[in-house]
């Protein structure tokens, strides 16, 4: 068997899970590996503190695998929503996003921008459908503008942007500052054209929260000041003088990481690098096919794109009744977001044949006339 087979044999959760988008259910190995840092952590050994703490530099290293970076510009984050802390507040000039981010970048970036006194601003866009195109950048690059934040794969949209078109419309000055949280270790994207790039383990990767990173690119690094930089931020820690942040990507960290979740991060994106992340989005983009044919065929409305270049594990489904559909989806024994007019549903690569029956079950059930926008 191969290892994409054995990787997608690891998925052990309950029949009808689709909501990846939200949670990922940690995966048998995380779940095994975590008990033995535990067991490790409890002898008090320091040769066992020791071997646990391996796992910080065991988790840098795949992180910058993954990214095709280097260890020392990978820093360890409890959430990614805090890597993002540590570029907004260290910029000037006007930033660039979208209002329909999620507000790990709208709210932080308004916030940063608060506590600036305005030498940060957030140039706002609206693009239509909340995709953020190169076209929609352009008219507003201006030389003003220092930087892009954008998330890769829109939360609530399901849109893949296009880092490519970005950082061509942004050029190579300006910093492209990227939200991987629903792509990263699923999506084979080339992120070094970013600057930054901040991700989790608690959704795609089925690692746990706590098990955040943030990327920062030499670039990012000259022109980011480590601003909530802490006593891990330095080149070694003094009590008796006030010690500059470090050279290295590390100044953007603030004490040290947990080496729990540091172990379950690094395993995590171990298992998708073993997997191979191309094969797992080759799946995700199977089991989507899948999905939309089903919507389809029981005339449910999809909102999210169809171009496979242009999506990842997202579906959005816009009934005329979603509340309704989302109840009867929640009867079914079938796990999704509901949110406002529409129902995100989520597949990973492990989503089985049985999981897909039962959304076709369950929208064929209830009749097409309830869901139907017409
Ligand atoms: C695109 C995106 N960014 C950020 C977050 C929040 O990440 P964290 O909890 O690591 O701060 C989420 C959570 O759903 C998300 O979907």
């Amino acid at each position: 068997m191969s290892t994409f087979d054995d990787y997608v044999g690891t998925f052990d959760n309950e029949s009808g899970y689709l909501n990846w988008a939200a949670f990922g259910p940690l995966s048998p190995s995380v779940r095994e590996e975590i008990f033995a840092d535990a067991d490790l952590l409890g002898s008090g050994r320091p040769s066992s503190l020791s071997l646990v703490w391996e796992r910080v530099g065991q988790a840098q290293e795949l992180v910058a695998e993954l990214l095709g970076g280097d260890a020392v510009d990978v820093t360890l984050q409890p959430s990614s929503t805090q890597g993002l802390m540590h570029a907004f507040y260290g910029m000037t000039g006007a930033v660039i996003a979208s209002t329909a981010e999620f507000p790990s970048i709208s709210l932080t970036l308004d916030r940063a921008a608060a506590a600036s006194d305005r030498a940060l601003t957030p140039r706002w866009i609206t693009p239509a459908d909340s995709r953020v195109t190169a076209d929609a950048v352009a008219e507003v690059l201006d030389d003003e503008v220092t930087a892009l934040a954008v998330s890769h794969v829109d939360f609530r949209t399901g849109y893949r942007a296009d880092l490519a078109a970005l950082r061509d419309v942004i050029g190579p000055d300006r910093l492209l500052i990227v939200d991987a949280v629903q792509s990263f270790g699923v999506v084979d994207a080339d992120f070094t054209m970013a600057d930054v790039v901040v991700g989790h383990g608690y959704k795609w990767l089925r690692a746990g929260r706590g098990s955040a990173f943030a990327w920062f690119s030499p670039r990012a690094r000259q022109r980011i000041v480590p601003v909530l930089s802490g006593i891990t931020g330095t080149d070694s820690l003094s009590v008796d003088e006030v010690m500059a942040p470090t050279a290295s990507a590390q100044a953007f960290t603030v004490s040290s990481p947990d080496t729990l979740a540091a172990g379950r991060l690094a395993i995590g994106v171990r298992d998708v690098r073993d997997a191979g992340v191309a094969a797992i989005e080759a799946r995700i983009a199977q089991h989507v096919d899948t999905v939309l044919e089903i919507a389809d065929r029981h005339g449910i409305v999809v909102t999210s794109p169809r171009d496979r270049a242009e999506r990842a594990g997202i579906v959005v489904l816009s009934p005329e009744e979603p509340a309704r559909l989302a109840a009867a989806l929640s009867n079914a024994g079938i796990v999704v977001t509901a949110r406002g007019s529409s129902v995100r549903i989520g597949v990973h690569a492990g989503t089985d044949a049985a999981t897909l029956q039962q959304l076709d079950d369950a929208l064929g059930a209830f009749g097409n006339e309830t869901f139907t926008s017409s």
